[in-house]
């Protein structure tokens, strides 16, 4: 049973957990770490009950659980700095492509857990079930071979940097076409959420829900055509496995 959740690492994703933990209401002590006070202190203007300290070694002390989430060029030296402090407790690690004997269990949440809507990779292991339990108060949660950790880290760790991409790439034809970008962005969001509220309450694969949407010899179609003549397919096929193998 994990009461008490410490934080290494309190940036982009350490901090989004901390705050989707914190919201999600866990009857949980969490504590997190940074490097610098301002960090910290932007972490506490957010979340005011959330324990904090620049001190990791203290930090993790009565700690259950322990998430690393420094960058992978630091991790090495934070995780032997702590291994004292580390005995019997369950340590998760979010660092991208970095591994060491003492981390118990891999995980890839993405940055929207701050807001419950993670898409989180926990790699099978024997505490793969216990860390996931914490991922799935922040969103969604798949446990997964090791040989899929690295193709869910591009599709939703990565995958939300495509999707914002996709989003600007709807706003700036919005504004071409006449909108205010705020407006254009607001229509492009609600569209997204459309679209993935059909999919999600129909069940339909894509290319149904387009056939709902396309009218033969009408302007859909001339559209999702100049998409493909554009290689969009092929383009995303391609973006998502550009990290693979690094
Ligand atoms: N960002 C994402 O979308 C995402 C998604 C999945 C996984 N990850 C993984 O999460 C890790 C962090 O990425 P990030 O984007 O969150 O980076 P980030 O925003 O730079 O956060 C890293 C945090 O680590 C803190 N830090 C640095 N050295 C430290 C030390 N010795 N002790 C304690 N804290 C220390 C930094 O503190 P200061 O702020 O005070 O410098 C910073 O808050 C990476 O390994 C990445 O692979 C990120």
């Amino acid at each position: 049973m994990v009461n008490k959740i410490t934080i290494i690492g309190a940036g982009n994703m350490g901090g989004a957990l901390a705050k989707g933990w914190t919201r999600a209401g866990m009857a949980t002590d969490i504590t997190a770490t940074a490097r610098t006070r301002r960090t910290l202190d932007d972490l506490v203007a957010a979340c005011p009950n959330i324990n904090v300290s620049l001190d990791n070694r203290k930090a993790v002390e009565g700690a259950d659980a322990v998430v690393l989430a420094v960058k992978p060029w630091v991790a090495q030296q934070v995780i032997e700095d702590i291994a004292p402090e580390l005995e019997g407790k369950l340590v998760i690690s979010v660092v991208a492509g970095f591994r060491h004997d003492r981390i118990d269990v891999y995980a890839m949440p993405n940055i929207a857990a701050e807001f419950g809507q993670s898409m989180t990779f926990v790699e099978e292991a024997p505490r793969a079930k216990e860390a996931a339990t914490l991922f799935e108060r922040v969103g969604e949660c798949r446990i997964v071979p090791r040989r899929l950790m690295e193709p869910g880290m591009m599709l939703a760790g990565c995958g939300i940097a495509y999707v914002f991409r996709f989003i600007r790439a709807l706003m700036e034809g919005g504004v071409e076409m006449g909108f205010y970008p705020d407006d254009a962005k607001c229509i492009a969001m609600q569209t997204m959420q459309g679209a993935v509220a059909l999919l999600r309450e129909t069940g339909l694969h894509p290319e149904a829900a387009i056939d709902k949407v396309t009218t033969p010899g009408g302007i859909t179609i001339k559209g999702l055509n100049e998409l493909d003549h554009a290689g969009f397919n092929s383009a995303v096929i391609r973006c998502l496995k550009a990290g693979l193998g690094k």
